[in-house]
């Protein structure tokens, strides 16, 4: 057992959509999930004791409920003395580029190392899930999948981040945070939006789609279920009550272009999350030309390459 430990980690994106929790506590998802872990950006998370609890995002102190709620938990099964965390994130916070599955992926793991707590890849995701949801994705890298491994909601890591030579292009049309957050606009959606039972229905046909495509390598048939399971959830929340609309006029048109971009003959398939960003994942040899074509665009403030990255680890 250490003093310290500090962890890497990196957001995710899904291409399989998770939008909507099982009722009851510790982020249960309605459905399966898939998703692609990127290496643009990382957080990097350090944890040790101290004389009381506190928590710091990019040096400043802030109270964090879900990072509270999370040490409550935790402290249910380990003896965990008050904690010193500080979190420092490359990238914007909290405007839908996932800081919150890297977050607690990193936080996590970083526990994890401090304290010795032995935790297998599983546990350590089935904790960041109870976290946020989608963190539970980002202990794994390359592609990972969030399902229930018979026993809890976990990640698996499908396909390693070197297999498939893909990059994910990201359009940043603003960095303002969010109106409703993913856990409020989640809930919304289960309790008003009449096409919620059916998002939930199709949502575990396409992650059997989409889980197929992966470890066959299938662009075109993953480019398909992608685009529609991120039509769908969009479906969905604008449908809740009152009607939850995440794009900004920008990012519809960064998804017609990247529409024109694969007619033209490109391997490119959108997606968006609960933010006005898109994201466009392509072939690494067409990610230069994906770049161009997405910052021409009046409105995006600024366009981000990535490669697949790793899962989250402790660094020291
Ligand atoms: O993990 P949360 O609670 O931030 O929810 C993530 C929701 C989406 O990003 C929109 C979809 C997903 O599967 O990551």
């Amino acid at each position: 057992m250490h003093g310290r430990a500090t962890a890497i980690a990196h957001p995710n994106v899904a291409l399989v959509k998770y939008w909507g929790k099982a009722p009851g506590p510790h982020n249960v998802p309605a459905a399966p999930s898939l998703s692609v872990t990127l290496d643009a950006f990382s957080t990097v998370t350090t944890v040790a004791s101290a004389s009381e609890d506190s928590f710091a995002l990019n040096g400043q102190a802030v109270a964090d409920a879900k990072v509270a709620g999370l040490l409550l938990e935790l402290r249910e099964h380990f003896a965990l003395p008050p904690l010193r965390v500080a979190t420092e994130n490359d990238f914007p916070t909290g405007c839908g580029l996932a800081s919150s599955a890297s977050g607690f992926a990193a936080l996590v793991t970083a526990i994890d190392g401090c304290f010795g707590l032995g935790l297998t890849m599983a546990e350590r995701s089935a904790w960041a899930r109870r976290g946020s949801g989608s963190a539970a994705r980002s202990i794994v890298g390359g592609f990972g999948v969030l399902r229930d491994d018979g026993t809890d909601w976990t990640a698996e890591e499908l396909l390693p981040a070197d297999a498939w030579s893909l990059s994910i292009v990201i359009g940043v049309t603003s960095t303002r945070p969010k109106a409703v957050g993913s856990t409020a606009g989640m809930e919304r959606s289960r309790l008003t939006s009449p096409f919620y039972a059916p998002w939930v229905a199709a949502t575990v046909a396409d992650y059997a789609v989409a889980r197929r495509a992966v470890t066959e390598q299938d662009f075109a048939a993953l480019a398909k279920v992608s685009e529609s399971s991120c039509l769908k959830m969009h479906a969905v929340a604008l449908a809740a009550e009152p009607g939850l609309l995440y794009w900004h006029g920008a990012t519809v048109d960064a998804l017609h272009r990247v529409r024109a971009l694969r007619k033209a003959g490109l391997q490119v398939f959108f997606t968006v999350d609960a933010g006005p960003q898109v994201k466009a994942v392509c072939a690494a040899g067409d990610a230069e030309a994906v770049r161009a074509g997405l910052a021409e665009l009046p409105g995006i403030e600024f366009v981000v390459v990535s490669g697949l990255g790793a899962g989250a680890a402790c660094t020291a």
